[in-house]
């Protein structure tokens, strides 16, 4: 696979004012910039409008370990969902740091619901043993963290917000990051920095059916492996079991949260049957691998393209205060869910691996991080708990800014790390650049066929053929010359897809979300 994805015959305009990049503006990203020390330099890279993340979307809320919550149990759920296979420091760090992470949170203005006695509004969602759940404006808890965010990073001296910037590569010279190169404005640039952040967010645009805002293609992922950093995890791809479904997907789905059956709603089939009492004992509250491949099998067995969810047993006031944006959302798409059951179907939600991370967010590449949904720290294991995801961002933001924190002081600048144009140069012997490719076909066929062959329930034979095809495309990419977003981008998501598929071959085992159908039992207990 190629090393750059731009030559540097492209003239790059070289930005040597900040001590620290971050690519990507999520909560992961901007947490950690306003964790870092005021008198760094910060640049956050935003793909698009800095509105434009997952976690502005998220839903459910934020998972936390506080007051009564014995932690012990936090830890056991996590693991459990996870199937046992997660990296047990990092779930109890995740655990144990999660009271500070809320407590920060608090300080930096965010608004937790609380309940007529001013306690915190902790809810239930599927797998958790006790009500851990904190929310913000119910189900816009997302939303509601991000806003806070936004306005503290906004109204910083040291930070910039870079919109409609598209990071391209992370810039080594033998294993230390020296920069990272871009495209903003119709002009490549390199942004000379002393540390470089990965705060990229998911891959769910590689599939065609996927909760994950457009820009998700999984490029720091991309980036981060052509620089050499080692990824983990890649087979383990969450497919939410709640998506409202509906036959024209456009870029994402609608998320129908896990929270509405955390407050008591239930699956039933197309017959209007509940099912889950035939797959799992924890009925609609089992870890979401297990409902996903359960409304799959029924969707299958009784060629639906979808279930119901039913909260049918809630009346519209509570539907309407706990749960407005789906309340507001199901109205539009004509679904009064006081009244009538709401057609789900899974679609891609998370991502559990990604780019390997020790406790400190540090990645193989010297002075390179990565945090959020492209890091890996294992915690998640194979499958994620529900609404664990903010909390990881947060707490393991917190940890890389900590650490930089610390190397910053002891930073020497070294001239022969400086940006090496002979080094870039040199990896481009052959660029082709009178060939065009139709990227919007080859977009659509790969989403297609991830969705096909690579999703909730995988064969061998299925594997197979698509490591073939993405191959041969990549292929194809190899020499072109990418002088278009639309192009990098699309690079990007066959390198992710080449390493999802490559795991999901090489894992042998089928555990959690890496469901193999050579290598399991029955669905049905
Ligand atoms: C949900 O609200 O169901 C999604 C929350 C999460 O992804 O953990």
């Amino acid at each position: 696979m190629r090393r750059y994805l731009v030559n540097y015959n492209k003239n790059f305009e070289i930005e040597k004012g900040y001590d620290i990049v971050i690519i990507g503006a999520g909560i992961a990203g901007l947490y950690m910039s306003l964790m870092l020390p005021k008198n760094l330099k910060i640049a956050v890279f935003s793909k698009k409008d800095i509105y434009d993340s997952d976690s502005c979307l998220a839903q459910g809320g934020i998972a936390a370990s506080i007051e009564d919550d014995d932690r012990s149990l936090h830890i056991k759920d996590t693991i459990n969902a996870g199937c046992y296979v997660n990296n047990l420091d990092a779930v109890k760090i995740l655990v144990d740091e999660s009271q500070i992470a809320i407590d920060k949170l608090i300080g930096l203005g965010v608004d937790f619901d609380r309940n007529s006695k001013g306690d915190f509004y902790r809810s239930l969602e599927a797998n958790h043993s006790f009500p851990r759940i904190l929310h913000v404006n119910g189900d816009a808890t997302g939303k509601g963290i991000m806003d806070v965010l936004i306005n503290q990073v906004k109204s910083a001296e040291n930070i910039d917000v870079i919109s409609d910037i598209f990071a391209i590569d992370i810039v080594d010279n033998n294993k230390k990051c020296t920069g990272v190169t871009a495209y903003h404005n119709k002009k490549f640039l390199y942004f000379k920095t002393k540390f470089c952040i990965i705060a990229s967010g998911g891959i769910g645009q590689i599939f065609s059916k996927t909760t994950n805002v457009d820009v998700l293609t999984g490029d720091g992922i991309a980036m981060a492996s052509r620089a050499g950093a080692v990824l983990e995890n890649m087979e383990y791809v969450q497919f939410h079991p709640t998506a409202f479904f509906c036959n024209n997907v456009k870029k994402r789905m609608f998320l129908i949260s896990e929270a509405v059956r955390g407050e008591g709603a239930v699956l039933r089939n197309i017959y209007k049957d509940t099912f889950m009492k035939d797959y799992d004992a924890r009925k609609d509250m089992a870890p979401r691998d297990i409902v996903a491949r359960a409304i799959k099998d029924q969707m299958d067995k009784f060629k639906s393209k979808y279930v119901y969810l039913d909260a049918t047993m809630y009346n519209k006031n509570f539907l309407q205060h706990r749960f407005k944006t789906i309340y507001s959302k199901c109205k539009d798409f004509g679904v009064e869910m006081d009244e009538e059951y709401i057609p789900v179907t899974p679609a891609q939600h998370y991502f559990m691996g990604g780019i390997k991370v020790d406790m400190h967010s540090r990645t193989n590449i010297e002075d390179l991080y990565a945090v959020g949904e492209c890091a890996c720290t294992g915690v998640h294991g194979s499958n994620r708990l529900a609404s664990n995801s903010l909390m990881e961002a947060v707490v393991f933001g917190r940890r890389a800014a900590l650490d930089i924190s610390e190397r910053i002081k002891n930073y020497e600048y070294e001239e022969k790390n400086d940006f090496c144009r002979s080094a870039i140069e040199d990896k481009y012997s052959c660029i082709d650049n009178n060939r065009k490719i139709e990227f919007q076909i080859i977009k659509d066929h790969l989403k297609e066929l991830m969705e096909q062959n690579v999703g909730i329930i995988r064969n061998v034979d299925k594997l197979n053929y698509s490591l073939k095809y993405v191959d041969n495309k990549i292929d194809e990419l190899e020499n072109l010359e990418f002088d278009s977003m639309d192009y990098m981008e699309i690079y990007n998501m066959y390198q992710v897809a080449h390493s999802i598929i490559s795991a999901a071959l090489q894992s042998k085992i089928s555990i959690g979300s890496n469901y193999v159908e050579e290598y399991c039992k029955s669905l049905v207990k």
